[in-house]
């Protein structure tokens, strides 16, 4: 830990990281085929709103997720710019090939507290995927790659039910001791309160994994993305995901709803006084364009709402979902 950076709960850092998924967990679920050049433009405009942390693809089978089969086009394909990360998924070596080939510097490896959960979606029980991750990010370490992990279903598992706490700890702590930089607790079927969120990340804080090294991914599925952020931040954590327009799920969770609406937490954040470099303009703008394309209508508040601006009352940028 660098020295000025927050140490856990209790401290008085203003500054909250957002990390988009929406170009990654937002598409990956659609039917529908959306081309490399839309895909691009929606991270252009990501990248535009401030977003700083935008993950952009996946290197995993094509045959698992078809949508983003297009990693290898894509992601050379992105501007690179000071301070702007494109992390990538990657289960597997010809992934981490792969990734090294379209010139990351970034990565994601994702298991999860339940091997029911990690046998469908990576076909490996939890100790198995830790097995095959340790050389991942090994690897990822000696290329200087920022390095994240995954543990989802960290509150609840669509196929086992309820999990506990110490079971998505447990896997957490053996990521960290792989090297990764930042743990990301998942709540993929959305079934999390704010109550369990603060319990966690207490937890986790009691083995080691300080609030300002843990990240959360919050689904909106049940309506409470917002009230398990709020927890979060009153926990000391300072890094939560969303997809702008709220798209998302994971074709292995059955229920798994939308990802938290980018501009629902940027609009919390704003009006809660956090500091997180986003414009919800942007952001905005960033959800109408990626809802043009998909054609449906998407899960999102302040996108249906628009922002509001307090000087007069009138609402703000909404997204035409019609
Ligand atoms: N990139 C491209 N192709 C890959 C690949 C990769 N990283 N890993 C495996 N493949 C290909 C193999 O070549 C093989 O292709 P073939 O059938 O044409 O020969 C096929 O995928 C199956 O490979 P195999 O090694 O047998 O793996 P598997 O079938 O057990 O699948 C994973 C394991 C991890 C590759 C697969 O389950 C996966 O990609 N899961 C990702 C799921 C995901 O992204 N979920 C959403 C995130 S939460
Ligand atoms: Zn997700």
């Amino acid at each position: 830990m660098t020295a000025g950076s927050s140490t856990g709960s209790g401290t008085t850092d203003r500054r909250v990281r957002i990390y988009e998924v929406g170009p990654r967990d937002g598409l990956q679920n659609e039917a529908t085929a959306v081309a490399t050049a839309d895909k691009r433009r929606f991270i252009e405009l990501l990248v535009a709103s401030g977003i700083r942390e935008i993950e952009a693809t996946s290197f995993v089978s094509p045959r698992a997720i078809p949508q983003l089969a297009d990693a290898d086009e894509l992601l050379p394909s992105l501007e690179r710019r000071p301070g702007v990360r494109y992390p990538v998924l990657v289960p597997n070596e010809r992934g981490l090939d792969r990734a090294v080939s379209a010139g990351a510097d970034a990565l994601a490896v994702f298991t999860a507290a339940s091997s029911a959960f990690t046998e469908r979606n990576i076909g490996m029980t939890v100790d198995e995927s830790l097995a095959a991750f340790a050389p991942l990010l090994a690897r990822a370490g000696d290329l200087g790659w920022w390095r994240r992990a995954y543990v989802s279903t960290a509150f609840g598992c669509p196929y086992t039910g309820r999990i506990e706490p110490s079971a998505a700890i447990d896997v957490a702590r053996r990521l960290r001791e792989l090297g990764a930089d930042e743990i990301c607790f998942g709540d993929t079927i959305g079934v999390a309160v704010p109550d369990q969120v603060a319990e966690l990340t207490g937890l986790a804080g009691d083995a080691d994994l300080v609030p300002a090294s843990l990240a959360y991914h919050f689904h909106d599925t049940r309506g409470t993305a917002l009230a398990n952020v709020a927890a979060g931040l009153a926990a000391g954590v300072r890094c939560f995901d969303a997809a702008s327009g709220g798209t998302g799920g994971c074709p292995y969770a059955p229920g798994a709803a939308g990802n938290l609406a980018t501009e629902d937490l940027v609009y919390l954040l704003d009006a809660s006084g956090w500091e997180h470099g986003v414009r919800l303009e942007g952001v905005l703008e960033a959800a109408r364009f990626i809802a043009g394309v998909l054609g449906h209508p998407l899960a999102t508040k302040v996108g249906q709402a628009g922002g509001w601006d307090p000087a007069t009352g009138a609402p703000t940028g909404r997204v035409s979902t019609a």
